[in-house]
């Protein structure tokens, strides 16, 4: 899922690019209105005049190269838009051929293997289909081959390595299958390889360790397999290795690490094991990114780090890394990205904190992301001298303690601060208002206590909020009014009370849920939620709300999810309900609503459970539409019911009505006496959720802390097109 929307957004980025370098120039060029000379009359006396033709003929649509036709002279080809000819030795003779983004579809022509004097062909950035030629296998004096980004399938041809000119292979973003042809490996002039998203399969051919020119080697996005061949480590001029998003296995070979020519080493999303060499920072002295997320490597991070001194990314997260960090690390001048997330990373004694303040010579940091890993102790005071450029900083699920410092608030530039699942204890700091960058806040699973400070307010920024199971008191701050742009707000298992300020319960922007369950909340539902118009979830649960519920919920349109159960809610549940056309849970349970079960519930299509247990509904329990299934639906602990289906078991309605004045039905039966009393000892038992930490969660998987998302923002292997 991650590299899917990981490839996706870079798509996106090319689709981008796409529009932005379209050569308009050329295409009004092309589209000009000529008189077009017949195409059956033509004089071929020259060799390249029918394999343009017949290039032309692959290509839709026509009018685009509708230019393409006068032939009054013998070479008049070669002022054809995107035709360039030879020098005065080969005149006549097509030795360029760009026609790149120009919208066309259609193939390429298998005669443009008679153009074979061509030295450059860019079709970039069209929507060509079908097949690779293997006739361009002709093109002897071929030095560049540019085809990225169109639709092109099947095989890279095997017939490439007679194009024994070629410098530059670019068959970027297309459909093509099939293996790299260890053929490849015979391209005495070939420098760049770049096959990034495609669906090539198979391994990487240890004869590409032959091409002692190659620079670049962009695999990105494909299905490799198999490990990375240690012939790759000859190659003395490789600058940049990107196989990033690939099924690559095994240890990255040990030579590679030996490449003093290397700066761009992008090998993450495979599953790549074993170590990073001690003496890797003395020996790849040229290395300036290091992406490696998401493989299995292990063991400490390389001491020698800090000597490679022209790092400026180091992407390692959700590996099994392990030991502390190098202390000195800080000496990495240029170093902008520290990214070490989800590893078995240590600091035990003070030493091990070192690193810290080393980093605070890192003026250009602008990520620095150590979440989950095994650090301890209190957060370090040096952590306020990290630079101010800061935009990331994560710190969550590690053994940290103590409180959030007052300097956090110099952070201005933060976008993101994750400081979740930890042991933190004390106030949350007035001044982090000031962090006005901030679009994400992660401070839940503390011990934070004391007042929610309104400053929160001033994070107008601010898209994320999650504040939950903590010890947090006081009222939910009217501030929260200017949070305009917050999705997500996760206050639950908290001991905010007061009533629901109706600023928050506004806050139209609230799309996925709105988390205020185990507080100590008390007072009406504010009827303003109502303009929760895009809210998928509502979680009020476990408070101590009273007061009618305001039949304005009924506008809640796309909420999935609305859980107001064990609040003190009295008076009937409104009709207005049944318009929440995609709810699929509405818990309503050990409440103190009375009335008549809404017969327009029937028509609730997507539920998947009501449960209207433990109130005091009275009347006919309806039998149609989702209440066919017992399933579907509790209605126990109400014991006014009548009706309903079978299974429910309850009076008919008929018999209940005049036995009304004798005596509550609980006791009429021994039955339902036992029943109900074994229902009361169950909630009982439910009661001791508010035992935080052992509680379990019946509605929706996993809280928000663990995986939360810092891999999607990792960049990918730069690449060439
Ligand atoms: C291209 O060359 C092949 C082989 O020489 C020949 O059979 C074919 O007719 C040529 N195509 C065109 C369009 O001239
Ligand atoms: C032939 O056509 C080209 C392109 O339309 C034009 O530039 C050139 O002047 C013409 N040459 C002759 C000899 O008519
Ligand atoms: C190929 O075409 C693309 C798109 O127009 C252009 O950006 C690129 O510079 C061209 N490459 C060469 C080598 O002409
Ligand atoms: C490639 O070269 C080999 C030998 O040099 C030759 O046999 C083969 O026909 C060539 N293939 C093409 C497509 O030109
Ligand atoms: C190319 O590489 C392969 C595998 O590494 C090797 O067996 C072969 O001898 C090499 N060929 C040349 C011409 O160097
Ligand atoms: C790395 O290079 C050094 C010196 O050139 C050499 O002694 C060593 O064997 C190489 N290591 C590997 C794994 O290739
Ligand atoms: C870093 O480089 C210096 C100078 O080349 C060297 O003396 C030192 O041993 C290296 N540090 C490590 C940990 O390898
Ligand atoms: C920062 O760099 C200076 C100069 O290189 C050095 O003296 C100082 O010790 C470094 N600070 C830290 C915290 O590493
Ligand atoms: C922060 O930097 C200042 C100035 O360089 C220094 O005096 C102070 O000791 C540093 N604080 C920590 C905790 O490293
Ligand atoms: C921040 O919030 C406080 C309290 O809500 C408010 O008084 C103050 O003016 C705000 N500061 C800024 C810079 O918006
Ligand atoms: C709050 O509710 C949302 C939506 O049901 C859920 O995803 C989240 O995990 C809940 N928070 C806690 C702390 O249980």
């Amino acid at each position: 899922m991650m590299m899917f929307l990981f490839l996706h957004s870079l798509r996106t980025f090319e689709s981008t690019l796409r529009v932005l370098t379209s050569s308009a120039l050329i295409l009004s060029f092309l589209f000009s209105e000529r008189p077009a000379a017949s195409a059956t009359g033509m004089t071929s006396d020259t060799d390249d005049l029918p394999a343009l033709l017949s290039i032309k003929a692959h290509l839709h649509p026509p009018a685009s190269l509708s230019s393409w036709d006068s032939h009054n002279s013998s070479t008049a080809f070669c002022q054809w838009p995107g035709v360039t000819c030879g020098n005065s030795q080969n005149p006549g003779r097509v030795t360029s051929l760009d026609l790149a983004n120009l919208g066309l579809t259609g193939s390429i022509s298998p005669d443009i293997g008679n153009l074979t004097f061509l030295r450059s062909l860019n079709l970039s950035l069209n929507s060509l289909q079908g097949q690779l030629p293997p006739e361009l296998g002709r093109l002897s004096h071929l030095e560049s081959l540019l085809l990225s980004r169109n639709a092109l399938e099947g095989r890279i041809p095997g017939t490439l390595a007679n194009c024994s000119s070629l410098w530059r292979i670019s068959l970027g973003s297309n459909r093509l299958a099939g293996e790299i042809p260890a053929a490849l490996g015979a391209l005495p002039k070939l420098q760049i390889l770049s096959l990034h998203y495609n669906d090539i399969g198979g391994r990487i051919p240890a004869s590409l360790g032959n091409l002692s020119s190659m620079t670049h080697i962009d695999l990105v996005g494909n299905r490799v397999t198999g490990t990375i061949p240690p012939s790759l480590g000859r190659l003395q001029s490789l600058v940049h290795i990107s196989v990033t998003g690939n099924s690559l296995t095994g240890a990255i070979p040990a030579n590679i690490f030996n490449m003093s020519s290397l700066c761009y080493l992008y090998v993450g999303y495979n599953q790549l094991s074993g170590t990073l060499p001690p003496d890797m920072g003395n020996t790849l002295v040229n290395l300036e990114v290091l992406q490696a997320f998401g493989n299995t490597l292990e063991g400490p991070l390389p001491i020698s780090l800090p000597n490679a001194s022209r790092l400026t990314e180091i992407v390692l997260p959700y590996n099994r890394l392990s030991g502390p960090l190098p202390r000195d690390i800080g000496r990495l001048r240029y170093l902008s990205s520290l990214s070490l997330r989800d590893n078995r990373l240590e600091a035990k004694k003070a030493e091990d904190w070192e690193f810290l303040a080393s980093l605070a010579n890192c003026s250009n940091l602008r990520t620095l992301d150590l979440g989950y890993n095994k650090l301890e102790g209190t957060l370090p005071a040096a952590i306020a001298n990290l630079s101010t450029q800061l935009k990331w900083l994560g710190l969550g699920g590690n053994e940290i303690h103590g409180s959030i410092p007052a300097g956090i608030g110099s952070f201005t530039h933060l976008h993101r601060l994750y400081l979740d699942q930890m042991a933190l204890a004390g106030d949350i700091p007035a001044a982090i208002g000031k962090l006005q960058n901030l679009h994400i806040l992660s401070l839940n699973g503390n011990r934070l206590s004391g007042v929610l400070p309104s400053t929160v307010g001033n994070l107008t920024q601010l898209e994320r909020l999650y504040l939950n199971d903590n010890s947090l008191q006081g009222e939910i701050p009217k501030s929260f009014h200017n949070l305009q742009r917050l999705t997500v707000c996760d206050l639950s298992f908290n001991e905010l009370e007061g009533s629901i300020p109706k600023e928050l319960a506004e806050l139209s922007s609230l799309t996925r849920y709105l988390n205020l369950s185990h507080n100590l909340l008390t007072g009406p539902l504010p009827s303003e939620f109502g303009s929760l118009k895009n809210l998928q979830v509502l979680d009020i649960s476990d408070n101590r709300l009273s007061g009618e519920i305001p039949s304005t919920l009924g506008e809640c349109q796309v909420l999935q999810y609305l859980y107001l159960q064990r609040n003190h809610l009295q008076g009937t549940i409104p009709d207005s309900l049944s318009s929440l056309g995609g709810i699929q849970v509405l818990d309503l349970s050990c409440n103190y609503l009375s009335g008549p079960i809404p017969l327009t519930f029937e028509r609730l299509q997507h539920m998947k459970f009501l449960n209207l247990s433990l109130n005091d509904l009275q009347g006919q329990v309806p039998d149609q539409g989702g209440f066919k299934n017992a399933n579907l639906y509790s209605v126990a602990g109400n014991d006014k019911l009548c009706g309903g289906i079978q299974e429910l078991h309850l009076q008919p309605c008929s018999r209940l009505v005049p036995g009304n004045k004798c005596g509550s039905p609980a006791v009429r039966s021994p039955i339902s006496f036992v029943f109900i009393v074994s229902l009361l000892v169950l909630s009982l038992g439910k009661a001791s959720y508010l035992v935080r930490k052992q509680r379990t969660r019946i509605y929706m998987p996993a809280g928000p802390s663990k995986r939360q998302t810092s891999i999607l923002e990792v960049r990918p292997g730069g690449r060439s097109m």
